[in-house]
């Protein structure tokens, strides 16, 4: 009887401990600490995240603001994706240095390449301030007025940060707005390219295999934190010196096992587990589709050209991949939505939350919450249909569309005088020469034709016979003189012409009607969130994902994606073998790789059967922005390095799902074998500090 009782405790609590959550470092103890090492950690709170002794969190850094990086030596040696760096990489390369298809290896520190505007920032402390940011904040107030209050309570509380000349600080929103918390960070700008691998091992399978399990990516690329002589952040100088870290992750050449426990430890940008029906409804039936097609129109031009020309190909290499990752995560999404009835399942949810609202007598405070978003949402359909189309086709796709959405503010600027003109051409001279580094006017024509009609009816192709922007210097020249002359010259482009009227459009009407009604949904959801905790305090309640620093942790484990079909979640280089095609764009493997492979020559990053690990599977729940992240074992070494999550499971943004939301990781054993027997880079492997935690 005993025995079953415990038994009966043991699954409720394995349950629980898959359903997903993104946890803020400083709270772990208590329900968090206990679950994790119910699944097998032995790290204790204080491990993980602690303001007196260094702990795991300091060698955790949030990568340029969109990615995760960790320091794994003691000379600052910084690990993320592969993807995470491709923009830093695509800048490095041209046709006689093609670094994305060879890679690239510094052989010492002098060849170490800096990166301008590449940034890592570190969180030095993290503070609970909600007291004091929403002090005399009231729920009788309008949005505007809570604003305001809350921006008063923020002057006040930026005056009371107790912290370093050299450090920076932030305040972010949790739970909608029901809590805020306080971060104390260092960034460091001298950040420089260590190493890469070929796309054929970074990004092998491409396209076809992102968001996509079985998976064999090598996705990793070094970079090294540079400071000053005090170890400081500091601007990139020659003489700074490789970064003497608080901590860095010691690698573990034992891997992991189906079932081991797992920790990702990373920056996740944005999720919204907390949407009504009615806001998922919306997003998965007009507002993908639309975002969607545009791309996929886009892409299909891209495409062509980069499989046609290496010129093009490099261009646009960086630029293709981000417009296709989206595009294929929210066919995904909403694949995911609807296989798993997610809409109809938080119907359920919300009329539990209304008759828990009748139960506990609570209808006055919290009945309208409801009925209000289904009027706003239904409000907002057409406004945000419009504005995300309007979006991609003028600030995601088409470049030319982009220049002259830039050319508005210089002639905004010009009528508000000398200073604020001359700043603004300024920016604007930048943005044309880092437009212009990669640009191919066939290409950005052929993605004019293709999306344009999605977003008007009224188009004309002709501009880009005349206008001056698809050519740096006459588009440079366009800027030369006084405000007057600029904003005559401009108003004479073809393109800013045709291009003027829609985004005055969408500064006029579209974008001032969207922030109307999304300040409303978002007031609205600040109210629903604190309701949903107090009625219904049972629930699993996570934050957000805000890019602060987060826990998630797991087991690696496996999934069944359809009927009868079951996914181990180990791959090996015999996979790679099995997916290579030779000379194809995303499935080549460069030769030496091959060799390796029929030689067996693994050195010690086999696994105990002889075979090389690839990637693995966890159920840890992540999103964008933890690439890059670490996988951390039960003892914090590790063990692998996050990267994309499983097709089926892309809508964990909007609604986790344990059977089938997984995380996918490059097993570190993959990328040391490659630094190591591909690359031939030992000094980088000596810097590191390998473990055998399983043999001990
Ligand atoms: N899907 C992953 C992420 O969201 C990887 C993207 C990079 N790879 C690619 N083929 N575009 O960032
Ligand atoms: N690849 C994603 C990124 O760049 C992480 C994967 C995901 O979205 O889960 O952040």
């Amino acid at each position: 009887m005993r025995y079953i009782k415990f038994l009966c405790f043991f699954l409720v609590f394995q349950l629980t401990a898959q359903q997903g959550g993104m946890w803020i470092p400083s709270l772990l103890e208590g329900m968090n600490e206990s679950e994790m090492q119910s699944l097998g950690s032995k790290l204790t709170a204080k491990d993980i995240y602690d303001v007196n002794n260094s702990s795991l969190k300091d060698a955790i850094g949030h990568f340029n603001g969109g990615c995760t990086s960790e320091v794994i030596s003691p000379k600052g040696l910084l690990l993320t994706n592969h993807h995470c760096g491709y923009s830093q990489i695509q800048s490095h390369s041209s046709l006689e240095n093609d670094y994305i298809k060879n890679g690239f290896w510094a052989q010492n520190f002098e060849e170490e390449i800096p990166n301008p505007g590449l940034f890592v920032e570190f969180i030095v402390r993290i503070e609970d301030v909600t007291n004091q940011m929403l002090m005399n904040v009231t729920d009788t107030m309008s949005p505007r007025e809570r604003q305001s209050q809350i921006d008063k309570n923020r002057n006040k509380v930026e005056k009371s940060i107790q912290k370093e000349a050299w450090q920076d600080f932030k305040i972010r929103p949790f739970y909608k707005g029901n809590q805020y918390y306080l971060f104390i960070t260092e960034r460091f700008d001298d950040v420089r390219l260590v190493g890469a691998p070929p796309v054929s091992i970074g990004k092998f399978g491409s396209d076809t295999d992102n968001w996509v399990w079985p998976r064999h990516t090598g996705d990793f690329s070094l970079f090294r934190i540079y400071a000053d002589k005090n170890n400081r952040p500091a601007p990139y100088s020659k003489d700074n010196k490789p970064y003497k870290p608080k901590h860095f992750l010691p690698v573990s050449l034992d891997g992991i096992e189906e079932g081991d426990f797992t920790m990702v430890f990373g920056f996740p940008g944005r999720t919204n587990e907390y949407l009504p029906a009615v806001a998922v409804e919306q997003i998965t039936q007009k507002v993908n589709p639309a975002r969607i097609a545009i791309r996929e129109a886009a892409l299909k031009v891209i495409d062509a050209y980069m499989k046609a020309d290496d010129q093009v190909r490099i261009q646009y290499a960086s630029k293709q991949a981000r417009i296709a990752n989206a595009w294929k995560k929210w066919i995904g999404e909403n694949q995911g939505i609807e296989k798993s009835g997610a809409i109809a399942i938080k119907q359920n949810f919300e009329e539990e939350f209304t008759k828990a609202l009748k139960i506990q007598n609570k209808e006055d405070a919290y009945g309208k919450l409801l009925p209000q978003f289904e009027k706003l949402y239904k409000e907002f359909e057409a406004v945000n249909v419009k504005r995300n189309s309007f979006v991609e086709v003028f600030l995601r796709t088409n470049e030319l569309m982009q220049m002259a959405f830039r050319l508005i503010e210089v002639e905004s600027a010009a009528r508000q005088g000398e200073d604020q003109f001359n700043e603004a051409r300024e920016t604007m001279i930048n943005r044309l020469k880092s437009i212009h580094k990669n640009y191919s006017v066939k290409v950005d024509r052929g993605v004019f034709n293709a999306v344009m009609p999605l977003y008007t009816t009224n188009w004309d192709e002709s501009i880009y016979d005349t206008t001056a922007l698809i050519d740096l210097d006459k588009a440079l020249k366009l800027l030369e003189g006084d405000a007057n002359t600029v904003v005559e010259n401009i108003n004479a482009d073809p393109a800013y012409q045709f291009a003027k009227p829609l985004i005055i459009e969408f500064y006029t009407t579209l974008e001032p009607e969207f922030q109307r009604i999304n300040t409303e949904i978002n007031a609205l959801q600040t109210q629903y969130m604190k309701a949903l905790m107090e009625v219904m305090p049972e629930e699993r309640y996570f934050p957000d994902a805000n890019s602060t620093l987060r826990v998630t942790y797991g087991k690696v484990n496996g999934y069944t994606p359809r009927d009868a079909v079951y996914y181990e979640p180990v791959t090996y280089l015999q996979g790679v073998m099995e997916k290579y095609v030779p000379g194809d764009y995303e499935f080549d493997v460069p030769e030496k790789l091959r060799t390796l492979y029929a030689n067996k020559d693994y050195g010690q990053y086999a696994d105990k059967n002889g075979k090389l690990p690839v990637c693995f599977l966890g159920t840890n729940h992540t999103t964008g922005g933890n690439s890059g992240s670490p996988a951390i074992d039960a003892e914090g070494n590790l063990v692998g390095l996050n990267f994309d999550r499983v097709w089926e499971g892309t809508m964990s943004d909007m609604y986790y799902d344990p059977e089938i939301c997984r995380n996918i990781m490059v097993d570190l054993r993959y990328v040391l074998f490659i630094i190591d027997k591909y690359a031939n880079a030992k000094h980088l492997i000596e810097e590191m500090k390998l473990v055998h935690p399983k043999k001990s």
